[in-house]
């Protein structure tokens, strides 16, 4: 295999005129260096993996962990590292390792188990009929992103925490501020303050009337000394933030994919049945949280020919493993028909998305009931002219206007 010259810094940009396309330079790292070096925003460096069966490999290997406090950690940006380091040592799910990991996993499953997340299908169908019912009293053109991909994934949050609905509003508004996206490290700062604020205020209520939602659980956990009150509110604000923009993006740069694609909707179109192979499809080909999965080796390992040492960073290139031309057969290509589900979207191994359930049926929910009611949905804008989000964001569109 012969690596390839040219220095590599990352994150590395997509192609112009291609923002649903991973960079052109993953195809190239797959073919001639599936495990290489890359230079970060801070001269440190990182290893990254781009074929799926090492990206595999390396997330089921019990050697490679999450810790965000070890110094080979690969931060993608200062605002990251500075967000997390404010934490004051507590840490999210997503940036635990075993045994801690284990027990956290434990306190959130049984919210978004396949049984639990279907009874919640009902009424995730009548709320996206409703918000559709908004779109065709309402003027058009329409921008899709406040219009509906954001309501559904704040809102069924919401049912999963057990949030009294008199306090959806507010709620909604502090989960978007989180998301502003044009943030420093102070304002990133407040709107999370902020947004616990809101959080503080849920637990006590729910302290004081208690229901079988996930916030009144882990308040249980805390009376059991289980779970301090600090990471109590850390854990629900990482899981509404790991949920919410990846969801909205999904939704919205999702339906933006099929525009793109008119035969892929009219299957949708024509079959509301096959919601299911869309959105496998399309979880595949956005793979719009792209920079999730970093690790840091914990000893010396070999993954793909190449000697990982202890302490170095990893990066999995998700979007790269899910174009990965030794999986599917036209990777490049949207095709609903295509086996998709061996796709690393949500992740693999033990840090595997815990929401992927309950994103799966509101994506299943959305697709499937705009394009059976809305068939003639179309861009109301050119392509070109379609915003999409920052490098180190959650890969998708910033708005979507549209019309029928
Ligand atoms: C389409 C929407 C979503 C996408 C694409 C997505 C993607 C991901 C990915 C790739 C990871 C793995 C990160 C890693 O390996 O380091 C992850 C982890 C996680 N996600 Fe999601 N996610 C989505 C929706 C959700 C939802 C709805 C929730 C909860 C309400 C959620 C909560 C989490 C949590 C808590 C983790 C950390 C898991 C752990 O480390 O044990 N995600 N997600």
């Amino acid at each position: 295999m012969t690596p390839t010259t040219r220095p590599t810094t990352y994150p590395m940009s997509r192609a112009p005129g291609c923002p649903m396309d991973p960079p052109p330079r993953y195809a190239e790292l797959r073919a001639k260096e599936p495990v290489s070096r890359a230079t970060l925003w801070d001269g440190t460096s990182a290893w990254l993996i781009s074929r799926q069966d090492d990206i595999r490999a390396l997330l089921s290997d019990s050697r490679v962990v999450v810790d965000a406090l070890s110094p080979g950690f690969p931060w993608l940006s200062e605002l990251s590292k500075a967000v997390c380091s404010a934490a004051d040592g507590q840490r999210s799910p997503g940036r635990m390792d075993p045994p801690e990991h284990t027990e956290m996993r434990r306190m959130l499953a049984p919210h978004f188990l396949v049984k639990r997340v279907r009874a919640l299908r009902p009424a995730t169908e009548e709320l996206v009929d409703g918000l559709i019912d908004q779109l065709l009293a309402g003027p058009r053109p329409v921008d899709l992103v406040p219009a509906l991909a954001k309501p559904v994934p704040s809102t069924v949050v919401g049912w999963v925490l057990g949030l009294p609905p008199d306090r959806r509003a507010s709620f909604d508004a502090a989960t978007a501020r989180l998301f502003d996206g044009n943030g420093t490290p102070e304002t990133a700062l407040a709107a999370r303050n902020d947004f616990v604020a809101q959080l503080v205020d849920l637990v006590e209520f729910r302290s004081r009337e208690p229901d079988d939602g996930l916030v009144s659980r882990l308040i249980g956990f805390t009376a059991e000394g289980r779970l301090s009150r600090p990471s109590l509110l850390l854990q629900i604000t990482l899981l509404v933030a790991a949920g919410y923009d990846t969801t909205v993006k999904m939704i919205s740069t999702g339906v933006l994919a099929l525009l793109c694609h008119p035969e892929q909707a009219a299957l949708l179109t024509a079959g509301p049945e096959r919601a299911e192979d869309a959105t496998e499809e399309l979880l595949r080909y956005l793979t719009v949280a792209e920079f999730a999965p970093k690790r840091v080796a914990t000893a010396d390992l070999e993954i793909g020919g190449q000697v990982i040492k202890a302490g170095e960073g990893i990066i999995c290139l998700i979007s790269s493993a899910n174009r990965d031309e030794a999986v599917y057969e036209h990777p490049d290509v949207l095709n609903i028909d295509q086996a998709a589900r061996k796709h690393l979207a949500f992740g693999f191994g033990v840090d595997l998305c815990v929401g992927h359930t309950l994103a799966r049926m509101e994506l299943e929910v959305v697709y499937g009931a705009l394009f059976r009611r809305l068939p003639g949905l179309r861009l109301a804008v050119p392509f070109e002219d379609v915003p999409f989000s920052g490098s180190l964001d959650v890969q998708g569109v910033r708005s979507l206007p549209v019309t029928w």
